[in-house]
């Protein structure tokens, strides 16, 4: 798919604010710092559509870009950001679970995690809440840049098996992307294209 247009549309705390149009929705949710907003920034080949910062905590609201006048991309705040006060966490949490709770348009959501890492409990906590709601999500591992292929292979083989050990009977589809390369820019811009199709196939924007 060729990105023609991608446009801010804007930014909220709640998602009964959020845009109401029928159309398609993905929305890209992981720690903060993870490259969320990167991300967007790569698939959409816009330098500086969503705000980054190598500070993590930048993104604080609920921000939707319109692409090619067709579907949503959300940019949301990351979770398990440590300087956020406890309060604020609390309401941060709020929105963002509220979102994925109630937003219907929602096609899939992508948990982005550091290919760098090992899982985090944060991490699999949070995909297992999407499973018991029964939330569709895939996984992008990011900043693959910065590790050798053979240690990338190692690295997602493992992720994936400790999904697999835990409460998962199925892997999620998985992509490696990388902001600064453009690693998998192709691959995950495929795979909102074929949802794109289903969604219109299926008539899904009269069940919003
Ligand atoms: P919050 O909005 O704070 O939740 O963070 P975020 O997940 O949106 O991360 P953001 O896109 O702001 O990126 C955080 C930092 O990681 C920035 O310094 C980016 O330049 C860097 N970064 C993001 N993606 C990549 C990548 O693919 N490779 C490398 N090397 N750095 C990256
Ligand atoms: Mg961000």
């Amino acid at each position: 798919m060729k990105v023609k247009s991608a446009d801010f549309v804007m930014s909220n705390s709640n998602v009964t604010n959020c845009p109401k149009d029928p159309i398609a929705e993905y929305a890209f949710i992981g720690r903060s710092n993870v490259g969320k907003s990167s991300l967007i920034n790569m698939l959409t080949q816009r330098k500086s559509l969503a705000k980054t910062s190598g500070r993590p905590g930048k993104t604080q609201l609920i921000n939707h870009f319109k692409i090619n006048d067709d579907w949503f991309l959300v940019d949301l705040p990351g979770y398990g950001y440590a300087r956020v006060s406890k309060r604020d966490k609390k309401v941060f949490q709020k929105y963002i679970t509220d979102y994925f709770l109630e937003r219907r348009q929602l096609v899939c959501a992508f948990v982005l995690v550091d290919i760098r890492h090992e899982p985090q409990k944060v991490d699999l906590e949070f995909m297992e809440w999407m499973g018991e709601n029964q939330i569709p999500f895939s996984i992008i591992f990011t900043k693959a840049d910065k590790l050798k292929p053979n240690v990338i292979e190692k690295n997602v083989e493992q992720y994936i098996q400790q999904l697999l050990s835990s409460i998962w009977e199925e892997a999620p589809n998985y992509f490696i992307t990388s902001s600064s390369s453009g690693i998998g820019q192709e691959e995950v811009l495929g795979y909102i294209d074929g949802m794109n199709e289903n969604f219109k196939k299926n008539n899904w924007a009269d069940l919003i």
